[in-house]
């Protein structure tokens, strides 16, 4: 396979990630995570995020050059995430990559964090089953602790449409909030995951945000987990000021099965809505058991082809920025700016 070298970083959250790819080949996609120093928080603590960026950085870099057994001089580009995310973790990430590429004399190609979601379906991962090529184009539903995101994507370079995103909690945000009220660990995702195994998803039936008649004129496509999160903890607050026990596995799987729920329905909905009769999933909480059971069976049923990359490329990482890239730069597309900072509201 050839096509550009390129060398991505991500810093948006609380994942310092350097990813490199030639073309669309995965080189090597080594991530640092600072999630252990945000638990007692219950939350990712954006200074926490930005002083672990600027301490794992550069040992991420050589860790990811050593295994991709490149030189940097070799590389083609240098890219980066240049928002949405944190502001002062996105600086770091964004300034260490425009000081790389100046020192290497190389472009500098600045990557939306989102649109990285979706290239990195594209990677061919050795490690992983070969799932064929991606097919444009198709519906993203991109899933994490900071976003909850619904896109429609014709173009990896430059037609990429937000079709609606969550007007509160983000999906994984959600997760984690409610296991702690539930007095679990964070993150929350895998540990309420767990729980749910052993629990009736149909012990509770929880509201689902933003999916009534009257929802769905003006957000058909937006997301909503506050209300869900709120009945949650009214729900687990009425047992105990009653004195019962919480019956943590059903509440769980109650919980878990809303919001698999939705997100599952407006992502088939769309692609029935647009005509795409194809799915892709991105994200931390595309790990869940439910989403993607749930996901399978309705696309299914929907006659939607489904797809989701190895969960290693569905986090946050530094290999899907440079996939962005290359295709950017196969496409013939200029190089950014050196004048682009970090924007934490950057749209697609
Ligand atoms: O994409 P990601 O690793 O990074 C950030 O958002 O920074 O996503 C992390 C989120 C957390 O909120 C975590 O609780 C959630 O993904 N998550 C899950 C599961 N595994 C991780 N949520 C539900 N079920 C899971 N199995
Ligand atoms: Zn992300």
């Amino acid at each position: 396979m050839s096509g550009p070298l390129v060398l991505g970083i991500e810093t948006s959250c609380d994942e310092t990630g350097v990813g490199i790819v030639r073309g669309t080949e995965l080189l090597a996609n080594v991530i640092a995570s600072s999630m252990d120093e945000h638990a007692r928080f219950g939350g990712v603590v954006p200074e926490i995020a930005a002083r672990a960026h600027l301490e794992a950085l550069e040992s991420t870099l050589h860790a990811a050059v050593e295994k991709a057994g490149i030189a940097l001089a070799d590389l083609d580009a240098v890219a980066v995430t240049s928002g949405p995310g944190l502001s002062g973790a996105l600086m770091v990430g964004v300034g260490a990559a425009k000081a790389l590429a100046v020192a290497l004399g190389k472009p500098f190609y600045a990557v939306n964090h989102l649109v990285g979601h979706v290239g990195a379906d594209i990677l061919h991962d050795p490690g992983a089953a070969d799932r064929g090529e991606l097919e444009l184009p198709t519906i993203a539903l991109l899933v994490s602790g900071g976003h909850t995101s619904l896109l429609l994507v014709r173009s990896l370079t430059d037609e990429v449409e937000l079709l609606g995103e969550t007007i509160d909690d983000a999906a994984g945000e959600a997760f984690d909030k409610v296991a702690r009220l539930l007095g679990l660990p964070y993150p929350g995702g895998p540990q309420i995951d767990r729980a749910a195994a052993d629990g009736d998803p149909t012990a509770i039936r929880f509201p689902r945000g933003l999916t009534l008649p009257k929802d769905l004129v003006a957000h058909r496509y937006d997301f909503s987990f506050s209300g869900l999160k709120t009945a949650v903890a009214r729900h687990v607050e009425r047992l105990r000021d009653a004195g019962e026990p919480v019956p943590v596995a059903d509440v769980a799987a109650s919980f878990r099965e809303a919001v698999a729920d939705v997100l599952t329905a407006k992502a088939i909905a769309a692609c029935g809505d647009l005509g795409v009769p194809r799915v892709l999933l991105g994200g931390g909480v595309v790990a869940n058991a439910r989403v993607r059971t749930l996901a399978a069976e309705r696309a299914e049923a929907a006659g939607v082809s489904l797809r989701i990359p190895p969960l290693s490329l569905c986090t946050d990482n530094g290999a899907m920025i440079a996939a962005i890239a290359a295709q950017r730069i196969m496409a013939g597309h200029g190089p950014s700016d050196l004048g682009i900072g970090a924007d934490s509201t950057l749209p697609v």
